[in-house]
C-alpha cells in the first residue's frame, strides 16, 4: 500500500528519499511527503497531494532542502482525504518530530482523544497524528528517543511500519513494525529503511527485514535493533540476489505491458530445476514436507485474495483431477473471520504475489493457531508470509510493479500445476501421464510466446470495445476462473464494468443484459466442454451479442459464432489457464491504454493491500 523509505548517511538525504518513493510509487499514489532535518538542525517538511511529480515541482531547490537524515512516504488513503494536511510525514505540536507510517492505528480515537485533552493540537483526519504526538508526549519525559518510541507503541492497537526523525536527535532516524513490513538497508557509512527493498536495491543490497515488534535505532555509524521492551535482537543480514534492471520499464511504455511479455521467461522460472520427467514427477523442497506427511494429506484449503484467489479455484481443479483430493478455496477475508473448520490431516495453502496481503496474512496466523500446516505461495522472497508459513514455494517471477497482477497469476498457477502432479504422483497419477503432463508444463513458454505475438491483433480487437460500458466473460470448467480473472483485469484498470460467469449460468439471469453494444469476451477452447460453450455463444449470438473468443489454433467453427477469435496453442485441459488468460491480460491492456488511462497506476487501486 502506501511506500516509506528512509536515510541516515553523509549523502544529501532529499534526492535519495525521493527516488526511492518513486520506486514505490505503484504501491500508493494519492499524495506524498518528505522531511529532513536540515544542516542547521531544523526539521523541514513538504507535502503535496496527488502523485509524486507534483511534490517535486513544488520542492525548493535541493541545496535549499539539503540534509543528511530525512524520511519520505507515498500514499494511498485510509483515514483522512488525499488532502495535504493528511499527507505524511506528520508532526507534533512542537514540530519537532516527522513520522511516516504504513498500517492503521486502531484506537486512534481514544489516543488523539486523550492527547487533545492533554492539549496537543491535532490538524489532521489521519490515525498516523496520534502516534506521532503519543511519541511526543513520551519524548517531553525523556532524552532517549528511542524510549520514547517504544513506550508509544506499547499502547498502539493495530498495525504499523514507521520511520521517525527529530530535530532534537539530529543523529538518528528510529523504524519499527508491527503487520507491516519494514527492510533496514546497510550501505557503506549509510543506512536506509524501507517498506520495499526495491526503493533503496541501486544503494544496497545488503538488508535485514524486520520483524513484527522489533525496532531499530539508527545512528550515523551504527544501528541497534531491540524488541519495545528494550531486548536486543541479533538479526539476519540477508543478500538480495537481483538488481535494478528488473524494476525497470526498459522499451514497454508500461510495466504492465513489460509483465505481460515476461511470462515466457517468468513461467519458465517457476518450474526451472523442479521438474523431473524421467521420475515423472517433481521436487518442491520448500514445501518442508517428507514424502510420508504429503501422502497423508486427506483434504487441502487454498486462501487468497483477488488475483490469487482466482488461481486457487484454477488450483481447485489441478489438484483434485490430478490428485483427487478434496480442495476448498477461500477468500482470506472471509476466512479468517469465520472460525474456519480444519480437520486433520488439512494442510492450508496461502498465495500471495506479495506476501503481505494484511487479510491473507492473518488468515494463515488463524489457521496456524488452530494447528494447521500452512503451505505459502508467494512471489516476494523474505515476506512475512514466507516467513511465517510452515514451507512453500517461491513463484520467482520477478518483482511485479503493474498495479494489476499478471506475470504472478501464470506462475503462481504453474506451481500450482507442480502441486497437482506431485500429490497425484503419490495417490493415483500414472508415471506415463505424470511425464506427459511434465513435458507440456515445459511447452509452455514456447506457447505463451506465440499467443504475444499476435499482439497487434489483440490491440485491434480492443479498438472495438473501447466504448463499451459493460463486458461479460464466460468461461467453464477450469476456464471459468480465467473469465474472473479477464473480467477483473478489465475493470480494474479500463474501469469498464465487467463479470466473470461460468458460461451455461448465463442463462440464469446475466442474459438479459445481452445487447448489440455488450461485448461477450468466450473463453472456449477446444476441449471436452467445447460443444456446450458453442451452445451458449449462440444463446448470445441470437440476441445480437458481440462475442470476442480465445480458441484453439485451428478451431474454423468458432468463428461462425463470433464477431473476432483470438487463438490459443493446444496443451492440456487443466493448463489452459496459463495460455487463455493471456490474450485476456493483453486486452485489458490494450483498452486501457487506449482509453488514454494510467495503466500502471489505477485509480483507487495500490499494490500490495496490507491494510484490512
Ligand atoms: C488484481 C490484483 C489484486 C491482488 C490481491 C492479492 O490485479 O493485483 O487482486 O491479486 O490484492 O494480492 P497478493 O497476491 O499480493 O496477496
Amino acid at each position: 500500500m502506501c511506500g516509506i523509505v528512509g536515510y541516515i548517511g553523509t549523502r544529501n538525504a532529499t534526492p535519495i528519499t525521493l527516488e526511492g518513493i518513486k520506486r514505490l510509487e505503484y504501491r500508493g499514489y494519492d499524495s506524498s511527503g518528505l522531511a529532513i532535518i536540515d544542516a542547521e538542525g531544523n526539521l523541514k517538511i513538504h507535502k503535496k497531494p496527488g502523485k509524486i511529480i507534483e511534490l517535486e515541482r513544488t520542492l525548493p531547490s535541493p541545496e535549499k532542502i539539503y540534509g543528511t537524515v530525512g524520511i519520505a512516504h507515498t500514499r494511498w488513503a485510509t483515514h483522512g482525504e488525499p488532502t495535504e494536511v493528511n499527507s505524511h510525514p506528520h508532526t507534533c505540536c512542537h514540530h519537532k518530530l516527522a513520522l511516516v507510517h504504513n498500517g492503521i492505528i486502531e484506537n486512534y480515537r481514544n489516543l488523539r482523544k486523550k492527547l487533545e485533552s492533554e492539549n496537543h493540537i491535532f490538524v489532521s483526519d489521519t490515525d498516523t497524528e496520534a502516534l506521532v504526538h503519543l511519541i511526543e508526549h513520551f519524548a517531553n519525559k525523556t532524552d532517549n528517543l528511542t524510549q520514547a518510541v517504544q513506550e508509544a507503541l506499547k499502547l498502539v492497537e493495530g498495525t504499523y511500519g514507521i520511520a521517525l526523525i527529530s530535530s532534537d536527535h539530529p543523529d538518528q532516524l528510529i523504524a519499527a513494525r508491527k503487520g507491516s513490513p519494514l527492510i533496514l538497508g546497510i550501505g557503506e557509512n549509510e543506512f536506509f529503511i524501507t517498506s520495499d527493498v526495491s526503493a533503496i536495491i541501486i544503494h544496497t543490497k545488503k538488508v535485514i527485514y524486520l520483524q513484527d515488534n522489533e525496532i531499530v535505532t539508527l545512528n550515523r555509524d551504527s544501528f541497534k535493533i531491540t524488541t519495545l521492551e528494550n531486548e536486543a535482537v541479533n538479526a539476519k543480514i540477508s543478500v538480495v540476489d537481483w538488481d535494478v534492471s528488473s524494476i525497470d520499464k526498459g522499451e514497454f511504455k508500461h510495466f504492465m505491458l513489460k509483465e505481460i511479455f515476461e511470462q515466457p521467461v517468468s513461467v519458465e522460472n517457476a518450474f526451472r530445476g523442479r521438474l523431473f520427467p524421467n521420475l515423472s514427477t517433481v521436487r518442491l523442497g520448500g514445501l518442508n514436507m517428507t514424502g510420508e506427511e504429503l501422502r497423508r494429506i486427506q483434504r487441502l484449503q487454498i486462501v487468497a485474495c483477488g488475483t490469487s484467489w482466482h488461481s486457487a479455484l484454477i488450483g481447485k481443479y489441478l489438484i483434485e483431477t490430478l490428485a483427487r483430493i478434496p480442495v476448498e478455496v477461500e477468500y482470506a477475508s472471509e476466512y479468517r473471520y469465520r472460525n474456519p473448520i480444519i480437520p486433520p490431516e488439512t494442510v492450508v495453502i496461502f498465495i500471495s504475489q506479495s506476501g503481505e496481503t494484511a487479510d491473507t496474512l492473518a488468515a494463515m496466523r488463524e489457521a496456524q493457531a488452530k494447528g494447521a500446516r500452512a503451505l505459502g505461495i508467494t512471489n516476494v522472497v523474505g515476506s512475512t508470509i514466507a516467513r511465517e508459513s510452515d514451507g512453500g514455494v517461491y513463484i520467482h517471477a520477478g518483482t511485479e510493479i503493474g498495479v494489476a497482477s499478471t506475470k504472478a497469476f501464470t506462475s503462481q498457477v504453474t506451481i500450482l500445476s507442480m502441486i497437482a502432479v506431485l500429490l497425484g504422483r503419490m495417490n493415483n497419477l500414472s508415471p506415463t501421464f505424470g511425464a506427459s503432463y511434465i513435458k507440456e508444463i515445459q511447452k509452455l513458454p514456447e506457447k505463451i510466446q506465440q499467443i504475444l505475438d499476435t499482439n497487434d491483433k489483440i490491440m485491434e480487437i480492443a479498438k472495438t470495445i473501447i466504448d463499451a460500458k459493460n463486458a461479460l466473460y464466460l468461461g467453464r470448467g477450469v476456464n471459468f476462473p480465467v473469465a474472473l480473472e479477464g473480467a477483473l483485469k478489465l475493470k480494474e484498470i479500463s474501469y469498464i464494468h465487467a463479470e466473470g460467469y461460468p458460461a451455461a449460468e448465463m442463462k440464469h439471469g446475466p442474459i438479459a443484459l445481452i445487447d448489440a453494444k455488450m461485448p461477450v469476451v468466450a473463453i472456449a477452447p477446444d476441449d471436452m466442454i467445447y460443444d456446450k460453450i458453442i451452445s451458449n455463444l449462440q444463446e448470445v449470438k441470437a440476441r445480437n451479442g458481440r462475442i470476442i473468443s480465445i480458441a484453439t489454433e485451428g478451431d474454423k467453427r468458432i468463428a461462425e459464432n463470433s464477431e473476432s477469435v483470438i487463438y490459443v496453442p493446444k496443451t492440456i485441459y487443466t493448463l489452459q489457464p496459463i495460455l487463455t488468460v493471456i490474450p485476456l491480460q493483453l486486452l485489458a491492456y490494450y483498452v486501457a491504454n487506449l482509453r488514454g488511462l494510467d495503466v500502471d497506476q489505477p485509480r483507487n487501486l495500490a499494490k500490495s493491500v496490507t491494510v484490512e
